[in-house]
């Protein structure tokens, strides 16, 4: 291409291009002028490549032409473009705006029932001296399983179906897991207090569940722990009475059975008997099936740093998700995270 033909050919670039800018009137069409007048397949870019068909004089005039043209075409999008955002902005301010002072929504937020039962179940346990003991959802192994008595190729592993979160190896102490329990902060308690001890641990916890209606792959649950001299299985009894009387309101029929967890010996299976009013306004009763329990293993307290020769402790285990389930006759759990607020707000 000849000079004065590229020259020409600038001009009427300029021309078309200042007019496509000022009839631009939203960002959107801002952005489609950068990428067409400016882009790497743009005119002015192609003309670039054409420099080389030049003698050096002509490089010489014709290169900074160029240039300038596409540095002004810039900086006039640039400076439209913020014109604009500018006053999208105070459009925006204009329309979208609420005078707190005048607008005070009508309803309150409500606690979601999980939370008003943990309340619940923390303020019965401090009365009789708990702490209420946290941790992190993202465990190591070995706090989750194997401190616990529960080694990699115990059967009891798989009662749990467990997310990992990094697996790359037999160390239990680097691997982590979304904790399947709140026992984990059993070992954690243990170790960072010593004994003697009272806690109680209440927190979400994961499973790699199928979803229905009494199945979630995240829920909650409570743990609770009191080792100290002495302590024996009658001492448990009497912490879950005051706490289950405490919930429901009402004096609990409890029934303990022998059961099995690896962290506890000997283990047990606590029930609770259930009165309700079936479909047909009948009052009925059924046995329960409502934590696991038991002395804490050995084991255990010699993998939280205390002697089981000294201290001894119990252990309990239960679903917050269920106790509210129970507490509030919600059948369904998915209710529960359902987001619905005619249903959140009753409670
Ligand atoms: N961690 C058990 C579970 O998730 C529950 C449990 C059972 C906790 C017995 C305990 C216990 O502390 O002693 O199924």
């Amino acid at each position: 291409m000849a000079l004065s033909d590229l020259i020409e050919k600038l001009e009427l670039l300029k021309t078309k291009a200042e007019k496509v800018l000022k009839e631009a009137f939203d960002q959107a069409s801002i952005e489609i002028f950068i990428s067409e007048y400016l882009g790497k397949k743009s005119e002015i870019q192609n003309l670039f490549k054409t420099l080389k068909d030049l003698s050096p004089e002509e490089k010489k005039e014709a290169g900074p032409v160029i240039n300038t043209l596409r540095d002004e075409l810039q900086k006039k999008a640039f400076a439209k473009r913020d014109q604009l955002e500018q006053a999208a902005l105070e459009e925006k301010l204009k329309t979208e705006w609420l005078d707190v002072t005048k607008n005070i929504p009508s309803e309150k937020g409500s606690l979601h029932p999980i939370s008003h039962i943990q309340r619940e179940i923390e303020r019965i346990f401090t009365s009789m001296g708990f702490q209420i003991a946290d941790g992190p959802m993202v465990e190591t192994e070995w706090n989750n399983f194997d401190a616990l008595n529960i080694e990699s190729d115990h059967p009891a592993r798989d009662m749990q179906d467990t997310f990992f979160v990094q697996n790359d190896g037999n160390d239990s102490q680097k691997n982590t897991v979304l904790r399947t329990h709140t026992s984990n902060i059993q070992i954690r308690t243990l170790k960072e207090q010593g004994a003697p001890l009272k806690i109680i641990a209440p927190g979400r916890v994961f499973r790699n569940e199928a979803l229905d209606a009494t199945h979630d792959a995240i829920f909650y649950q409570v743990e609770g722990m009191m080792v100290d001299k002495g302590i024996n299985l009658s001492h448990l009894k009497g912490v879950i009475q005051v706490m289950l009387d405490g919930i429901f309101e009402k004096n609990i029929k409890t029934r303990i059975r022998p059961g099995y967890f690896p962290f506890v010996e000997p283990g047990l299976e606590i029930d609770i008997w259930w009165e309700y009013i079936d479909k047909d306004g009948v009052a009925q009763g059924k046995w329960l099936e409502f934590m696991g329990a038991g002395m804490i293993h050995p084991n255990v307290l010699t993998n939280g740093g205390v002697d089981p020769n000294e201290y001894s402790g119990f252990a309990f285990g239960f679903g917050l998700t269920r106790l509210a389930m129970m507490k509030y006759g919600i059948e369904d759990i998915r209710l529960l995270f359902s987001l619905k607020k005619d249903f959140l707000t009753q409670f």
